[in-house]
């Protein structure tokens, strides 16, 4: 029953921002899960279709999109949909991180950051969800949002990111009754700090900052938030829509 309840099989998932970081490592899990997989990327991530591949037997694609362009998601939906035959998921969890403090932010790091962060989480939510409705289908969206949309960041100031993601997760209320009668449930994560190329890159004093508030006292890693995603996609959260899980070694906690 529990195996039942948790797979993926016979579903195809989109997942973005999946070259690299908690899309990919996420995107393995799902195929592990049994789902086709289909990943959307800046970046060219066609080794990474094809590595999930080879690796879980199943069909992957992967398609160059800019999440921020509304024709660009669109289009890439309606390749994805043809070549697959059918979308049920989406994984959608591009993002970006800058790290200046609010006085110093230009017009255009400002934008920037929201574009991609609220703006480019809304265009494929609305895209994906306007594909399952014409489509008379069900489906399920996750997207990542942050411990960042509840509290604020230290020493670093980024504003401009704790503003998106807290967008994120009120846009996923919203969607989630939006569409709580058309069969399709959205839901948020919310990481705490997770090593990945975002984070890993960061001036070390301020990693070791970062881990000496935690009280994990660790970051976590991408393989920490799969199950999570895995949970929310499945039918082992039918009675789940609206709901943020917060996924943070209890940051938010104290
Ligand atoms: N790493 C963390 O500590 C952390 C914590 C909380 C939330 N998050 C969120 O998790 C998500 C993934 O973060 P990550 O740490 O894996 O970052 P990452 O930088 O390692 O990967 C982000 C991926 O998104 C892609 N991307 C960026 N802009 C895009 C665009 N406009 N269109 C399509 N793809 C685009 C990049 O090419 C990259 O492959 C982001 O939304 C981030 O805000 C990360």
């Amino acid at each position: 029953m529990v195996e039942k309840i948790f797979s993926l099989e016979n579903k195809v998932t989109i997942v973005t921002g999946g070259n690299q970081g908690i899309g990919k490592v996420v995107a393995f899990y799902l195929a592990d899960a049994g789902s086709d997989i289909v990943i959307f990327d800046l970046a060219d991530a066609s080794e990474v279709a094809k590595e999930i591949a080879e690796k879980y037997n199943v069909r992957t694609a992967a398609y160059v999109c800019d999440v921020t362009n509304p024709t660009s998601v669109k289009e890439c939906i309606q390749k994805a949909a043809d070549k697959m035959g059918k979308l049920d998921l989406l994984f959608n969890n591009a993002g970006i991180c800058l790290h200046k403090n609010a006085i110093d932010c230009t017009p255009e790091d400002w934008l920037k950051v929201v574009n991609v962060n609220l703006n480019g989480i809304f265009f494929m939510a609305q895209a994906f969800g306007k594909y399952l409705i014409s489509n008379n289908k069900k489906g399920n969206i996750v997207n990542t949002a942050s411990m960042s949309g509840t509290i604020v960041n230290i020493p670093q100031g980024q504003a401009s990111y704790n503003s998106s993601k807290a967008g994120v997760a009120h846009l996923t209320k919203s969607l989630a009754v939006e569409w709580a009668l058309k069969g399709i449930r959205v839901n948020s994560i919310s990481p705490g700090y997770i090593r990945t190329e975002m984070t890993g890159t960061v001036r070390q004093d301020w990693q070791d900052y970062w881990e000496s508030t935690i009280p994990f006292r660790r970051m976590g890693t991408p393989e920490e938030l799969a199950g999570a995603v895995i949970y929310l996609l499945s039918d082992a959260s039918t009675y789940t829509s609206g709901s943020d899980l917060m996924i943070d070694g209890c940051f938010t906690v104290v």
